[in-house]
């Protein structure tokens, strides 16, 4: 029984974060698009991939990439991306590129009618054209390798296979939902025989365990950091860690979840370059499963509660590393308070130096020792 991994792209790079009809345009994965292929490389270690095969339009070879290094990392022999133009997206016709704010200005009447899949837009490819012309491409790659492939493509073109494989009309392709990043499953008996889908296997989000090996790879795929700010984030992890099993020496009956801590503790830069790259950089965690995390990094500029926990440990450790330097909250608020001259500014990192002064010492007394080291006051101010 061999296994097709029908794979669609992550999230491309819109100029805005609004809805477009994206057909042939060819933009390239934004942040979290490249996010989520990083997950999907990891979780294709799973697939016992032979080969991986993907249309030409840039989401779709740059989705493909994890994916292609995750099976060139566990086999023998160095394998290539196998490019077909027959796996490309549906040819969106006059809607191509626009987004659906500017459809619906400028094609009020056609955008009235845009849940009735049988009314086509001018110039676009015709459903069954498409459908036609995916499938010879899928049965293509099919046949020209053995055992279990990924296809990285897109989500009309996949839905109207979809159609075709279990008995549907093609114009009742919105039937099926494919979200960024996810990925459906076909089988095939044995050569020769006819492709099915598995029922339980349509649109499935990757979630792999969020180890180091996975954090890191995010961090690297994100282009919203830097190596400077890869080293910051390591740091921030050991040091997180060191914090975190001190704790749990000291309080066995409250002990802190430590791969929680490493995993938020890794990625609480993923964002750094964003304005605002807290909130970002939890929004795209949790986009992409793992709320736990997201919460730790959400709260790792400004904690919402002193309370000991994972939280806490990860925002002390932050405020504990400038760059990958050691430094006492003090040190490390006297660079920040220097940069202020905003009122408002002064007065949150002034709230923040507070805090942070807050949890070092409810961690120094659970532990019954001085672990987090104690700066003087003055330099805060310096
Ligand atoms: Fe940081």
């Amino acid at each position: 029984m061999r296994k097709i991994y029908l794979v669609r792209h992550g999230k491309p790079d819109f100029p805005d974060d609004g809805r477009w009809c994206l057909g042939r345009t060819d933009l390239p994965l934004g942040t979290l698009g490249k996010l989520q292929a990083s997950l999907l490389g990891k979780e294709s270690e799973g697939w016992l991939l032979n080969a991986v095969f993907c249309s030409p339009l840039a989401r779709a070879r740059e989705t493909a990439e994890p994916i292609l290094s995750a099976l060139n990392a566990a086999g023998a022999a160095e394998k290539t991306l196998s490019v077909y133009d027959d796996l490309t997206e549906l040819d969106a016709g006059i809607w191509d590129g626009h987004s659906f704010e500017e459809i619906k200005l400028r094609w009020p009447d056609l955008y009235e009618t845009r849940v009735d899949a049988s009314i086509p837009i001018p110039g676009q490819e015709p459903y069954e054209e498409a459908q036609k012309r995916f499938l010879r491409g899928l049965y293509a790659a099919v046949d020209n390798s053995t055992g279990n492939i990924a296809i990285v493509a897109h989500t009309t073109v996949f839905c109207l296979a979809l159609c075709a494989l279990t008995g549907r009309s093609p114009y009742e392709l919105r039937s099926f939902r494919l979200p960024y990043g996810s990925y459906t499953v076909l089988e095939q008996e044995a050569p020769g025989f006819a492709l099915s889908v598995c029922p339980e296997a349509i649109g499935l989000l990757p979630s792999p365990p969020p180890d180091e090996e996975l954090c890191t790879a995010l961090l690297y795929a994100s282009d919203l950091t830097s190596d400077s700010v890869v080293r910051h984030c390591m740091a921030v992890r050991d040091e997180a860690l060191r914090i975190a099993s001190a704790l749990n020496a000291a309080r066995p009956e409250a002990p802190l979840d430590l791969k929680l801590v490493e995993a938020a503790a890794l990625l609480h830069d993923v964002a750094r370059f964003a304005p605002e790259h807290e909130k970002v950089g939890a929004e795209y965690l949790e986009e992409l499963g793992y709320p736990e995390v997201s919460e730790v990094i959400r709260q790792h500029k400004e904690l919402d509660s002193p309370e000991i926990n994972e939280a806490a440990v990860v925002f002390i450790a932050d405020k504990c590393r400038k760059g990958e330097l050691p430094v006492t909250v003090e040190q490390r608020f006297s660079f920040k308070l220097q940069s202020f001259n905003e009122p408002e500014a002064l007065a949150s990192a002034k709230r923040r130096y507070a805090l942070a002064c807050e949890v070092r010492s409810r961690i120094n007394g659970a532990c019954g020792s001085e672990i987090i080291r104690v700066g003087s006051f003055e330099d805060a101010f310096a």
